[in-house]
């Protein structure tokens, strides 16, 4: 269960020749096919006002359409997973965790396809949509073997001469899934896929951003036999739709990964009229990295690089605030700028890609927005420009500012900006203070090579996942479970042991013989 009896997806060698004509044929064929996703319902695809879905490395390039549920699809979704969530919680656990075993090895099977419309929908590169479907299929597999490890036989528990005492873990009803763009079939699954295995019937909103790859998994999860009346889709604003979800009578709780700020609103909607709900919410971050004087330089550049600006920076998990002791920090700067000039901006589609676009233009604004208050309040130490032929899609030329104070950051920067503040090595006190002053609790970073100092950072820093001496993205299922506290979320660990707890209800029977 936690090693030897479930691997983790083993992906795919991208330098055979073969795989990687495999991967080409498929993003050729996914590069002409006109996706579409509408509401499924019931296993009934609903009819709607429609809404064109662009390729963010190219407005040109239509990837596909979606069909927009209206509050009837809601209306519907919400009747009939209500009615359908008794017996999908009374289904043996084990036969839950079959379906969700086969639906990963359909993905084993689908991965390259579904790769493709990862990059054309959601801008990822290659290496970032293979580690999507190798999460995605990982997720499967763990929420799968700890149904059979935590649902399928209650605990005995202690008891007096003559009575029996069990506790059994099930199913609370109707889970609401409101999952981002900037995962859109990872976090989709994994969020489905532990309230299903727990037992709950699921409405799954996906982004607005990407809906077709939320239509991919839903149609392949139901070909793995998650029943039709136990797993409905729900596309459309969250604004609208998401919240219509949330505030229905009938749920019995809301999984939600995305902005703090949407999950404050939903927050609010569930603690209007009388019921008390779990909320599952892992949200942003304001992500730090210390490096002292102690760390190798090499690794740092390596390891910041990789963490600011893979994914073009948009990852919850990524790097923001680079905290450099004073004593290295010229020398570390100079070697990031000259690393940043290794960095290749350009369409997803071709494997030396290491930047792809921002998932919109709306997006780039923000970005720009926040570029402009820096060139206003801080020093800016690098730009590298963007390659021609950019303007054809919404791409933001990365770049690092020096800083002098945390709080000049108030909210998150979801891109490829990283901002530098120089520490002296007495004070590491007030660089662990400013980021717990954050309110944000998502991931950290340390380089340092004196234990004494990891000890004291990682004592004292609230926050959900730290990493040593490593890139601080790319949280592995099963080995690093991942979510944060404070601003960051409400705690639980997705891809830990105990994840599916939180999608359950924990009921005691106790039997007086
Ligand atoms: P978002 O908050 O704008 O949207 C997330 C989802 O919520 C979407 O499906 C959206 O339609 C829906 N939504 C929006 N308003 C709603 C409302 N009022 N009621 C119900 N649903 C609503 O976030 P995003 O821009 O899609 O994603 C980026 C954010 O997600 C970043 O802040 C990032 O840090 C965060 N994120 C966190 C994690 C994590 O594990 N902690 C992982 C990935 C992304
Ligand atoms: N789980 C993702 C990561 O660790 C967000 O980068």
């Amino acid at each position: 269960l936690y090693g030897k009896e479930r691997l983790n997806s083993s992906g795919i060698n991208l330098a055979d020749s073969d795989a990687q004509i495999h991967l080409k044929q498929a993003l050729e064929i996914a590069s002409k096919q006109l996706w579409h996703a509408a509401p499924i319902v019931d296993g009934h695809t609903l009819t709607g006002r429609v809404k064109t879905i662009l390729n963010p490395a190219d407005h040109t390039d239509v990837v596909g359409e979606v069909t927009l549920a209206d509050s009837s699809a809601a209306d519907k979704a919400l009747q009939t997973a209500y009615q359908a969530a008794p017996e999908w919680g009374n289904t043996h656990a084990s036969e839950r965790a079959a379906r969700l075993e086969r639906a990963a090895d359909l993905l084993e099977e689908q991965r390259a396809e579904l790769m493709a419309l990862i990059i054309r929908e959601g801008g990822r590169t290659i290496h970032d949509a293979l580690g999507e479907v190798r999460e995605a299929i990982d997720f499967c597999r763990y929420y799968a073997a700890q149904a059979r490890h935590h649902f399928v036989h209650p605990a005995i528990l202690p008891g007096i001469t003559g009575e029996s005492n069990q506790l059994r873990l099930t199913g609370r009803g109707v889970f609401i899934c409101i999952s981002p763009w900037n995962f859109p079939v990872s976090i989709f699954t994994g969020q489905i896929t532990a309230a299903l295995a727990a037992g709950n019937s699921v409405i799954a909103k996906p982004a607005a951003l990407t809906p077709l790859c939320g239509a991919y998994m839903v149609r392949l999860l139901h070909e793995a036999g998650v029943p039709k009346k136990v797993l409905h889709f729900i596309t459309g604003s969250g604004s609208e739709i998401g919240m219509k979800l949330v505030s229905d009578a009938r749920i019995a709780g809301v999984a939600f990964t995305g902005s703090n700020s949407t999950a404050c609103q939903i927050n609010q909607a569930l603690t209007q009229g009388e019921r008390i709900l779990p909320f599952i919410a892992e949200t942003g971050g304001q992500n730090g990295m210390i490096v002292d004087s102690s760390a190798l330089p090499e690794q740092v550049v390596k390891d910041v690089i990789t963490s600011a600006f893979n994914s073009a920076g948009q990852r919850c998990s990524a790097l923001r605030v680079l905290f450099l002791q004073q004593e290295v920090s010229e020398q570390i700067i100079e070697m990031l700028s000259g690393a940043m000039d290794e960095l290749l901006i350009g369409n997803p589609i071709h494997l030396s890609t290491d930047i792809g676009p921002i998932i919109s233009l709306s997006a780039c604004d923000e970005l720009q927005r926040h570029c402009e208050r820096m060139d206003r309040e801080a020093r800016l130490i690098k730009a590298i420009p963007l390659p021609q032929g950019s303007e054809q899609g919404s791409y933001f030329a990365p770049r690092i500012y020096e800083i002098e104070r945390f709080s000049q950051l108030q909210h998150e920067v979801f891109g490829p900006i990283l901002h530098i503040i120089r520490y002296q090595a007495s004070y590491l006190n007030e660089v662990v203070d400013a980021i717990n002053h954050s309110g944000y609790g998502l991931t950290l970073g340390i380089h340092s090579r004196i234990n004494s100092i990891i000890d004291y950072i990682t004592r004292h820093v609230r926050c959900g996942n730290t990493y040593v001496n490593r890139n601080m993205i790319g949280a592995v299922v099963g080995s690093q479970p991942f979510g944060g506290e404070g601003l960051s979320g409400t705690g639980p660990k997705a891809g830990g042991p105990h994840y599916l707890q939180r999608f359950a209800t924990e009921r005691v029977v106790t039997i007086n013989t």
